[in-house]
């Protein structure tokens, strides 16, 4: 990890965040949950640190249906954002640091490495064992066939989650309530899929995810 980097994630006192705080954090009772948090208030803008809470306080709300642990929820949902305000050049010094094996098109994407960073910083510098929270960071923008329950309740948590004005976030949140996990995640699936092919050339990993799940899921 470089010590640029690292001196900024354990400084909650920088300057150039104050008066970007939130005040007053959601109650995790899980292990770390506080100290995670705390990492997350000081490395984050306003926006993106309340959308950690949220994903995480929202995988806690199905996290028995979708089949992992507390814990699980609460480290996935806060940590899967922890390196999304790195500039693409913090991310390639990262990928060295780190050793990170990835595509061309991975690297060619400062959207696509905040993922894969993440889980390294968790692993290395957070000292975070779960594979399946690791995975599920890892891939979180993406998703990939053959994916962990952890991964799948997470894309669906980055999509649905509460603060998310989009009208498909709440819609999602209603096939949860009506028709259960797995209908939530084909439907997010889809739609961000949808999404994404309007606008970009779609990551053919993500494509491979998107069959996968229609496939298993959808009859
Ligand atoms: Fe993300
Ligand atoms: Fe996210």
């Amino acid at each position: 990890m470089n010590e640029g980097f690292m001196s900024r994630l354990y400084s909650p006192d920088d300057p150039t965040l104050s008066g970007s705080r939130v005040t007053g954090s959601p109650r995790f009772d899980t292990p770390r949950a506080a100290e995670f948090v705390e990492l997350l208030r000081g490395q984050l803008p306003t926006k993106t640190f309340r959308h950690c809470l949220s994903v995480a306080e929202f995988m806690l709300t199905f996290h028995e249906e979708a089949g992992i642990s507390r814990e699980q929820a609460v480290n996935a949902g806060l940590l899967h954002d922890l390196c999304k305000a790195m500039k693409p050049a913090e991310l390639n010094v990262a990928v060295e640091a780190h050793g990170l094996e990835l595509t061309e098109r991975q690297l060619d994407s400062p959207a696509l490495l905040h993922g894969p960073v993440a889980a390294a910083v968790c692993e290395a510098d957070l000292g975070i064992a779960d594979p399946d929270v690791l995975d599920a960071i890892f891939w979180h923008t993406t998703g990939r066939p053959d994916w962990n329950a952890v991964g799948l309740a997470l894309y669906l948590a980055d999509f649905a989650e509460p603060l998310r004005t989009l009208g498909q976030a709440a819609e999602a949140r209603e096939v949860l309530r009506e028709e259960g996990f797995r209908a939530a995640v084909v439907y997010a699936t889809k739609m961000k899929l949808d999404y994404v092919a309007r606008q970009f050339t779609v990551d053919p990993t993500s494509a491979a995810f998107g069959n996968w799940v229609a496939e298993k899921w959808n009859g």
